[in-house]
């Protein structure tokens, strides 16, 4: 039972990061980077599914012309555009 009760919450924060990362992309990524980073104004290709520690860097260095975006839930959002298909 115990078990089952921690499999569970554990779950249910892994959706809640799940959702916070598509939340805080919605607020500071997409206006340049689209819908679910499909690709936007900002940058045409996608970065769908792109490996969760490039995303990460890039966040936090930023990469070319892009600046680093201060975010307090940047891995979250690796996670997020890395799961996106
Ligand atoms: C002001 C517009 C802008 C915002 C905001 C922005 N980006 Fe970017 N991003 C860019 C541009 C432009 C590039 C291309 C940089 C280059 O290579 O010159 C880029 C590149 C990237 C790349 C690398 C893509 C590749 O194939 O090389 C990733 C990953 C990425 N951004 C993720 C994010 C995430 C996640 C966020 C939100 C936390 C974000 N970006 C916010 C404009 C933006």
């Amino acid at each position: 039972m115990t078990r089952i009760l921690t499999a569970a919450l554990v779950l249910a924060f892994a959706t809640v990061a799940q959702a916070d990362g598509a939340a805080t992309f919605a607020a500071k990524c997409k206006m340049c980077h689209g819908a679910e980073g499909a690709g936007g104004a900002m940058f045409k290709g996608s970065i769908k599914g792109k490996k969760e520690a490039d995303v990460l860097k890039v966040i936090n260095e930023g990469k070319g012309k892009m600046k680093p975006v201060k975010i307090d839930d940047a891995a979250a959002v690796a996670k997020y555009v890395s799961s996106l298909k």
